[in-house]
């Protein structure tokens, strides 16, 4: 850590809009006090914007305006302007094709509307998958102060009697319905338990997972990834937020000073310790490509090797974002992470100071959902990172999600061109398929898909899961939800749709999974794979225009994060020309 705080007062950036009485400055002060605003708000105190990613079509984020008055509030308290502004916002659960094409558009939304507007720093608002990852990407590029508020997870869901997690139960009921053990009707009436308050998924899924790996970066304060979005103290949350950032621009405090290699080293160890989401591979990915931090796939295996996953929550586990947040949070998982030799302690937060600092007096005020090392849920709780003839650029696996029996296999390939295929085959009580088999999915990566789809955990076949059978070794250049769990090897790369391996894979070739060795292998010969390849053609093709075109063209592949080619590094935030 070694940040020196700017000399306060200085003339901000948001003056070259308001400072003077020049025509331009009076043009831009008089259309803003349109609102209402006293003269004296321009009067070279830092404007803060708050990046919205509010909607009612993001129901997870649907009460994120009433959290952005809060943040106002402690602006105006330390002596801010704050400013409201929307952007636009990829909803995980009522996007389509996926909420994960449009993660590049919203990142893009941010990065021009931050740097194009009269701001000196802004409070991202995020909850919903994307968001987050997309708010930090676009702040990233921008590099003026930026800090985190999350929505905060919704409440537990309930249904007779057992507890139920957004997404893990939604899969759980589905394969029941499938298997016989539960009735449609049954599945129908649980729908309205599984989201009864506002927030994000309460599960360990991907929103969880992104709202600890910005804590765990240092680019929230502390505390803020667990608390329930309805909890009083959510709100207390975005107030202080608000004054912090105030006194963040008065230091010049950037996103590159905090999310230093050491940050996000912090942070996939955490990832590892919670059991996050896949998901958070591509997003560090793509948040360190924006700062110029040369991560990659190796870091994530090399960094959450050694770390147990002891915190209880589905899909891992038993728990749920509730619990984990009267168990202490986040900064409990931090300060165990510090103990054990696992941490960078003196990276830098948002609090200006180290991140150990921040949780070294905290307590862990449940070990049933915060675990002892001895009882942690897998002793190897990071990503797994595969590679061999079938993924030469890497896949991942989440080991502390698969079943153990299945991480060492060879089975016999059942392929599936892409997803309608699997749905139209896969209920088919003819198809050449048991337990043993190896399920393949194809054409379902950033380009294939297009946007890397949440189908990597394709569902079992019924006669399989009529046997009481839950879990087969399945494999994709898709992704999966952080809400879900199997033996399931992601984000193989290059996709199927850029000619990688897996295009070329038939039904009835064995594969290896060997995870131990980090191996997936194709077993043919060096030769045949060669000519299969060779006599590969595209199946996908480019759509003709609009923005599905300019995503298909320049999306990068997963094992770099599935950014734009173009949006890779910082562009900074010089003020531009002046138009009237
Ligand atoms: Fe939005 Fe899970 S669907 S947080």
């Amino acid at each position: 850590m070694s940040f020196t705080p700017a000399p306060w007062p200085r003339k901000l950036r948001s003056q070259e809009w308001f400072g003077g009485t020049s025509k331009d400055a009076i043009y831009h002060r008089s259309w803003m006090k349109n609102q209402g605003l006293p003269a004296d708000l321009f009067d070279g105190r830092p404007v803060i914007g708050i990046c919205n990613t509010w909607s009612e079509l993001t129901p997870c984020n649907a009460h994120l305006r009433d959290l952005a008055e809060r943040v106002k509030f402690g602006i105006y308290e330390a002596g801010g302007l704050p400013v409201e502004f929307p952007v636009f916002s990829p909803s995980e659960s009522t996007l389509r094709p996926t909420a994960m094409m449009y993660r590049n558009l919203c990142a893009m939304d941010v990065e021009e509307a931050v740097r194009g507007k009269c701001i000196d720093g802004v409070v991202l608002l995020a909850g919903c998958d994307k968001t987050t990852p997309a708010l930090l990407m676009g702040a990233a590029s921008v590099d003026l102060p930026a800090i985190v508020v999350s929505g905060g997870p919704m409440l537990n869901g309930h249904f007779r009697g057992e507890r139920v997690g957004s997404g893990t139960h939604l899969w759980r009921f589905s394969e029941a319905v499938r298997a016989g053990e539960m009735t449609e009707a049954e599945f129908v009436e649980a729908e309205a338990s599984m989201s009864r308050s506002p927030g994000s998924c309460n599960t360990m899924g991907t929103a969880s997972t992104m709202a600890s790996m910005a804590e765990a970066l240092g680019m929230a304060l502390s505390g803020n990834a667990a608390i329930p979005a309805v909890d009083s103290r959510r709100r207390v949350m975005a107030h202080l937020t608000g004054r912090r950032i105030v006194d963040m621009v008065k230091d010049d405090l950037k996103p590159s000073d905090i999310m230093t290699r050491e940050a996000f080293e912090n942070a996939i160890r955490t990832n590892a310790a919670i059991g996050g989401s896949t998901n958070a591979v591509i997003h560090l990915l793509a948040i360190a490509g924006r700062v110029g931090i040369d991560l990659t796939l190796e870091d994530w295996d090399r960094c959450g090797r050694d770390v147990p996953t002891i915190v209880n929550l589905m899909p891992s586990g038993q728990h749920l974002m509730e619990e984990f947040f009267y168990a202490g949070g986040l900064p409990v998982v931090i300060k165990r992470l510090g103990e054990a030799g696992l941490l960078h302690r003196e990276a830098l937060t948002v609090s200006g100071g180290a991140i150990w600092d921040e949780v070294k007096e905290v307590q862990n005020w449940n070990e049933d959902v915060i675990l002892p090392v001895e009882r942690a849920l897998a002793k190897s709780g990071g990503i797994a990172v595969l590679k061999g003839n079938l993924a030469p650029l890497g896949a991942v696996l989440k080991p502390s999600a698969a079943t153990p029996a299945l991480m060492q296999h060879r089975g016999r390939a059942v392929v599936f061109e892409d997803i309608d295929d699997y749905k139209a085959r896969i209920n088919d009580e003819d198809l050449d398929i048991d337990e043993s088999c190896v399920m393949v999915l194809r054409n379902c990566g950033p380009r294939g898909y297009p946007g890397m789809a949440e189908v990597g955990n394709m569902g079992l076949p019924p006669k399989v899961l009529r046997k009481g059978i839950t879990d087969m070794v399945r494999i994709s250049d898709a992704r999966m939800s952080g809400t879900a769990y199997g033996t399931v090897v992601l984000h193989t790369s290059p996709e199927a749709a850029r000619g990688g391996p897996l295009a070329v894979v038939r039904s009835g070739d064995m594969i290896e999974l060997d995870v131990a060795a980090r191996r997936l292998h194709l077993d043919i010969s060096d030769e045949e794979l060669a000519a299969r390849l060779a006599a590969w053609t595209p199946q996908v093709k480019a759509p003709a225009s609009g923005y599905a075109s300019l995503y298909h063209e320049r999306v990068m592949g997963p094992e770099t994060g599935a950014d734009f080619d173009f949006l890779v590094g910082c562009r900074g935030n010089a003020v531009g020309k002046e138009s009237h």
